[in-house]
């Protein structure tokens, strides 16, 4: 089968093409024949060896996909041939992987195999981080860093469906146009104005009940002071690579909660899945979430879709597509 393969730590020029025997499920697994790999950031930093316990090289990239159950070994119930699905796994940049039938959810009806990819790792972590754990709701202001990407994109539709005002930024005027469409009441572009500023302004210096940051250092700095007396910013990303300082004596003083957020500490949590996952659904039946799928690229063109994203280019979800 093909495979994106990091031979050795670095930026995209590492990412290479190869032929690599297809996995064999064994009792418990499903073989996916994969039809699009999720692209997240965590790729990127996976990539340069900056992911906190990370594969090491040689390894397959990727770590969602949507595709077709092609095999499905014994005690893989309730899967069979032909079900159409969307997962967790390792080497997700592939035709083939294996995966562990209890880490299998089926592909909601009213998405596209490319759109269902931005689901189980940006999906699910956009309803925790918010719902789950941040207890957004109706009547609160939240800030949303990076809202136009895969993660944001979504924050900011559930962050609307539950009746928040959402305060997102972005790096540009026209990524400030999709968010406005998507439901944020404000949409800061950062280059042109300064964040902080803005959020006191729209909130008559009050400041959010809930921040979702994903960018770290400055900006992780800047969005505490943004918080409002009570408030709780979760941390979740790292997309500058730097690291935030935070003082003890501020939370004090404020009574401000400040959370790390992993998507993996949830997955084991059966209740708050089925309580996500059913909350998805209805927001996509309902036709009050949905999937900006646009930046799609051929398997073999990995490495060009980790450079639009480190450049900053994408809005939504990236998508590679395997035929
Ligand atoms: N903890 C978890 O479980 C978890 C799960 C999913 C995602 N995440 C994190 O959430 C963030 C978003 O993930 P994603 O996959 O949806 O990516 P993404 O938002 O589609 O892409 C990253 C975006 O971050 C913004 N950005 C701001 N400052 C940046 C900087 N210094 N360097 C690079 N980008 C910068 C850019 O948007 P603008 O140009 O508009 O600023 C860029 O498009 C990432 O930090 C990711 O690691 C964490």
């Amino acid at each position: 089968m093909k495979a994106i393969v990091v031979s050795r730590h670095g930026g995209p020029e590492v990412l290479a093409l190869q032929e690599r025997p297809a996995p064999v499920p064994g009792a418990g697994e499903v073989l996916i024949r994969i039809k699009a790999a999720g692209v997240n950031y965590a790729d990127i930093m996976q990539c340069r060896g900056l992911y906190p316990n990370g594969p090491k090289p040689p390894f397959v990239a990727g770590f969602e996909v949507t595709g077709v159950v092609e095999q499905a070994g014994p005690d893989a119930a309730p899967w069979k041939v032909g079900d159409a699905v969307m997962a967790f796994c390792s080497g997700g940049y592939a035709e083939y992987a294996v995966v562990p039938a209890r880490q299998l959810m089926p592909k909601p009806a009213q998405l596209s195999f490319n759109e269902a990819s931005a689901i189980p790792c940006q999906g699910l972590t956009a309803y925790h981080a918010l719902i789950t754990l941040g207890r957004l709701r109706e009547g609160q202001t939240v800030l949303l860093q990076a809202a136009a990407g895969g993660l944001g994109t979504l924050m900011t539709q559930m962050a609307r469906n539950v009746g928040a005002t959402v305060i997102g930024t972005c790096g540009s005027d026209a990524k400030c146009v999709v968010v406005r469409e998507l439901g944020c009441a404000h949409a800061i572009n950062y280059n042109t104005q300064d964040f902080e500023a803005e959020v006191k302004r729209i909130t008559d210096g009050r400041g959010c009940d809930l921040i979702v940051e994903s960018v770290g250092g400055e900006v992780f700095e800047k969005s505490l002071r943004c918080l409002a007396a009570r408030g709780m910013l979760v941390t979740l990303g790292m997309a500058s690579a730097q690291t935030g300082q935070i003082s003890s004596l501020d939370l004090l003083v404020h009574n401000w909660t400040v959370s790390g957020f992993h998507l993996f500490a949830y997955t084991s949590d059966g209740v708050a899945m089925g309580r996500a996952m059913s909350d998805l659904r209805t927001w996509l039946e309902e036709g009050r979430l949905r999937v900006l799928a646009d930046e799609v690229f051929p398997l073999e063109e990995a490495a060009e879709a980790h450079r639009r994203i480190i450049a900053r280019k994408t809005s939504g979800k990236v998508v590679l597509a395997v035929s």
